[in-house]
């Protein structure tokens, strides 16, 4: 079955209800480490389906990366995919530091020229700025991104890590300049990462902006591939992150997987399912280091979806567990 598509909040643009998070390409100990393992990955999430892809300048073991791998892929299927990525993330190491700081005129006007030519493209469909910037007026950051819109080369500006109350203020700025605004949140949000609900989320519907989740899965922690004795070992979470099993509600974890079990249906399916009945919500952007990763999630687009009981069961157990920890 088709993937449903949904509209990113006012902007038009259509995306597909799973995308596909890019932050695993080029990163170190994974299979899509290389530029074949990343076209592996993103060829099997175009012809599941996806069309929704969502990158940064910083993804990869070395900056560029992810972009540069994800390039050979948008060469060839380009009209295939809304390609978003992102700039100026304030806490990484960029080479084009020495042009300003991330959310600057001149930072974004090079950081877009580059961005392009690694993902070979002339387009971005989404251009994020990935974190607020203190040192830059967002006047000017909003300004810039309005020119690259006029200049062709991004088609819609989104903000990603900004609060709500940051959110509120870059868009009745645009609207006083009479600037295009930023058309969609990318925030944390998870079933255990909630605080979004009170902040971002809840202003995102408001002024009905996208809502775009990131690490949705927990870095994998809602696979259903973990216990509390741990996990496969070539995972992210093994690998680097283990705390995010140590430090888990088990209680409610079981309690999650024994409503899954009930039902049939598989924790993912369970989790993707849910994510997608947030209201506001567009699109879960699930990251996948294999092509049978990448066609699950795409599966479970269409697998299972929550009655408006079960959808608040499931968020009373993890907001129990969450306040209990
Ligand atoms: N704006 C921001 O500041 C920001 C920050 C972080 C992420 N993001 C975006 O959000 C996207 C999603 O976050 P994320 O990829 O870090 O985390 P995630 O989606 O919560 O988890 C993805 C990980 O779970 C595992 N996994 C996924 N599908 C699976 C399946 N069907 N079966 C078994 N394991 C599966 C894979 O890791 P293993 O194979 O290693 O287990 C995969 O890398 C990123 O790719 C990125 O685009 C944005």
């Amino acid at each position: 079955m088709d993937i449903p598509i949904r509209y990113l909040g006012n902007s038009g643009l259509l995306v597909s209800a799973v995308g596909l998070g890019c932050n695993n390409f080029g990163r170190e100990n994974t299979p899509t480490v290389t530029a074949e393992g990343t076209a592996e990955v993103l060829s099997a999430a175009i012809d599941a389906g996806i069309t929704f892809f969502d990158t940064a300048d910083i993804y990869g073991m070395e900056y560029g990366l992810s972009e540069l791998h994800m390039g050979h892929v948008v060469a060839q299927r380009r009209d295939e995919m809304i390609l978003a990525t992102k700039f100026g993330h304030t806490e990484f190491a960029s080479p084009l530091a020495h042009l300003g700081s991330g959310g600057s005129r001149a930072y974004i006007r090079a950081a877009i020229d580059q961005s392009l030519e690694r993902l070979q493209t002339d387009y971005i469909d989404l251009y994020q700025h990935h974190t607020p910037d203190p040192d830059v007026p967002v006047e000017e950051t909003l300004t810039a991104l309005n020119e690259l819109i006029d200049e062709g080369k991004v088609r819609h500006i989104g903000h990603s890590n900004y609060t709500g109350e940051q959110a509120r203020r870059a868009q009745s700025i645009a609207k006083r300049l009479g600037l295009r605004p930023f058309e969609s949140a990318q925030n944390e949000y998870n079933l255990l990462s909630r605080s979004a609900e009170n902040d971002i989320l809840e202003v995102a519907r408001d002024m009905n902006i996208g809502f775009i989740p990131f690490f949705p899965l927990y870095n994998g922690l809602f696979t259903g591939k973990f216990s509390r004795n741990g996990g496969p070992e070539d995972s992210r979470i093994m690998r680097i992150r283990r705390h995010l099993v140590e430090d888990a509600p088990w209680d409610a974890m079981d309690a999650f997987a024994e409503f899954c079990s009930e039902r049939r249906i598989t924790m993912l399916e369970a989790t993707i399912g849910w994510l997608l009945a947030v209201p506001g919500l567009s699109t879960v952007i699930a990251g996948a280091t294999t092509a049978d990763q990448v066609r699950a999630n795409a599966d479970a687009a269409v697998s299972w979806s929550p009655t408006s009981r079960e959808f608040d069961q499931i968020a009373k157990l993890f907001t129990i567990a969450t306040k209990s920890d």
